[in-house]
């Protein structure tokens, strides 16, 4: 990587001051407003149309007179239509599924790549990786970001990568067992589907070689990383990233606190807002991620609506703002007869009962003008009947006195839940 702090392998932007940092931030949004302004149809007409041109920005906090970009203007403009360079430029498409109709699309110029790689190398060295450790990815490799993205970044550091992709599971665990990796780079929830398939084969997972997992691309709780940890004995760092705004690594949590994504600000500007009023909240609120990009190319995206709820926390292991783990996109948010809702919350009380294993899911439907809840959840092993409505009426206690709802609970065997082989469906909503 270049402009290495030699004695800590840090890059030198990631001990710089809050000033500094400020102030680069300042120059590079300058430029991107310009670039995006100038090259994007797009861009220049929500601009006009708000009445703001990017001579406008006098300091960083005038940001927040510039209009939102969100999902639906890139699926407007499908499938190039946001890119801000020509055609040939463009040396990379990825593309986010969705849930409804066409997917997003995102380009990449040469330089594009270049960053995320560097962003990416430098997310690994943050969550402990070193150039001479070998890296298993079981993100899947295509058009989601995930594979290709982690790929670039641990190449670019110099580690060994072992391009796995997501899925065969049980060839998953041939070449952990075989290949000795030192980093996984997978989903949480997948993980433990893999930690499953080496206990069905009379691995213990506690054995392998593995000494970090680098988990994102869906929301996991710290009570997941404890149960994680434990289970496999490594160290479990949260990594977060999308695809509109990059991929993985805009921002990635570090070994030594542990403490949520230190978020790569040289790169992404960062903002909470009432997701209601689109008002900038002050740090430390909770709310909507809102992000700039400040270095890209081919699709510099302006204050981009991210749906992730969370809140800016200031810098700890680096100078650079964190986020806290995100509680959920506001998509996800289940109105349960008038009590908000995240899968996470359930996912945490899950956790916290030794017994129950972390794989279950929330089934939401109405009986009248009742929303009712219904949880599915695998114990760790199989239980008497008497054991598994002891479980189902603590989980059920814990649901109500933590988060307000009352939810019918279904204690499942081992293995009789659905498996994800990439992010995790935990929500059926019939409603
Ligand atoms: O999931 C990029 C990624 C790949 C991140 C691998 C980390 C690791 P998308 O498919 O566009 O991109 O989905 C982005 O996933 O807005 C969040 O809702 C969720 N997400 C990603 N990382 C985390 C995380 C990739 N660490 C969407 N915690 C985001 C919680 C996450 N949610």
């Amino acid at each position: 990587m270049s402009d290495k702090n030699k004695n800590a392998g840090l890059d030198a932007i990631e001990s710089a001051s809050i000033d500094e940092i400020r102030d680069l931030q300042f120059n590079r949004l300058k430029k991107t407003l310009n670039h995006a302004y100038n090259n994007s149809p797009v861009y220049k007409k929500k601009f006009d149309d708000a009445g703001v041109h990017p001579d406008d920005l006098k300091t960083l906090s005038d940001l927040s007179k510039f209009p939102f970009t969100t999902k639906a203007d890139l699926r407007e403009n499908y499938p190039f239509g946001m890119f801000c360079v020509p055609q040939k430029d463009i040396v990379r498409v990825h593309a986010s599924s969705g849930t409804t109709g066409k997917p997003t699309v995102v380009g990449y110029s040469q330089n594009d790549i270049k960053t995320w790689s560097d962003i990416v190398a430098r997310s690994i060295y943050a969550a402990g990786g070193r150039p001479e450790d070998k890296v298993h990815i079981s993100y899947g490799y295509g058009l989601f970001t995930g594979g290709l993205g982690a790929h670039y970044g641990a190449e670019r550091l110099g580690c060994t990568v072992i391009p796995m992709s997501g899925g065969q599971t049980e060839k998953q665990v041939q070449l952990i067992k075989d290949f000795d990796p030192d980093i996984i780079m997978v989903t949480p929830s997948y993980m433990l589907n893999i930690a499953d398939e080496m206990e069905r084969e009379g691995l213990d997972p506690h054995e392998t070689s593995l000494r970090i997992g680098i988990f994102g691309a869906e929301p996991w709780t710290n009570a997941m990383r404890q149960d994680i940890e434990q289970r496999l004995g490594i160290d479990a760092v949260d990594i977060y990233g999308l695809s509109e705004v990059m991929g993985p690594g805009v921002a990635q949590e570090c070994i030594e606190t542990k403490d949520g994504p230190t978020i790569w600000e040289d790169h992404f500007y960062p903002e909470i807002i009432d997701p209601k009023t689109g008002e900038v909240l002050p740090d430390g609120s909770e709310g909507e991620l809102v992000f700039t990009s400040l270095t890209k190319e081919a699709m510099p995206v302006i204050r981009y609506r991210t749906r992730d709820l969370t809140r800016l926390l200031p810098g700890s292991a680096r100078t650079m703002r964190r986020m806290d783990k995100i509680t959920g996109r506001s998509d996800d948010m289940l109105i349960i007869r008038g009590v908000n809702v995240f899968p996470t919350q359930i996912e945490e009380q899950i956790c916290n009962i030794q017994e129950l294993a972390p794989h279950y899911m929330i089934e939401v439907d109405k009986k009248g003008n009742m929303d009712t809840v219904r949880v599915s959840v695998e114990s760790s092993m199989i239980n008497s009947t008497e054991l598994n409505q002891q479980l189902a009426a603590s989980l059920r206690h814990k649901i109500k006195s933590y988060i307000g709802i009352s939810a019918a609970i279904d204690i499942v065997e081992p293995g009789k839940l659905p498996r994800s082989e990439g992010k995790a469906k935990r929500v059926i909503d019939k409603r």
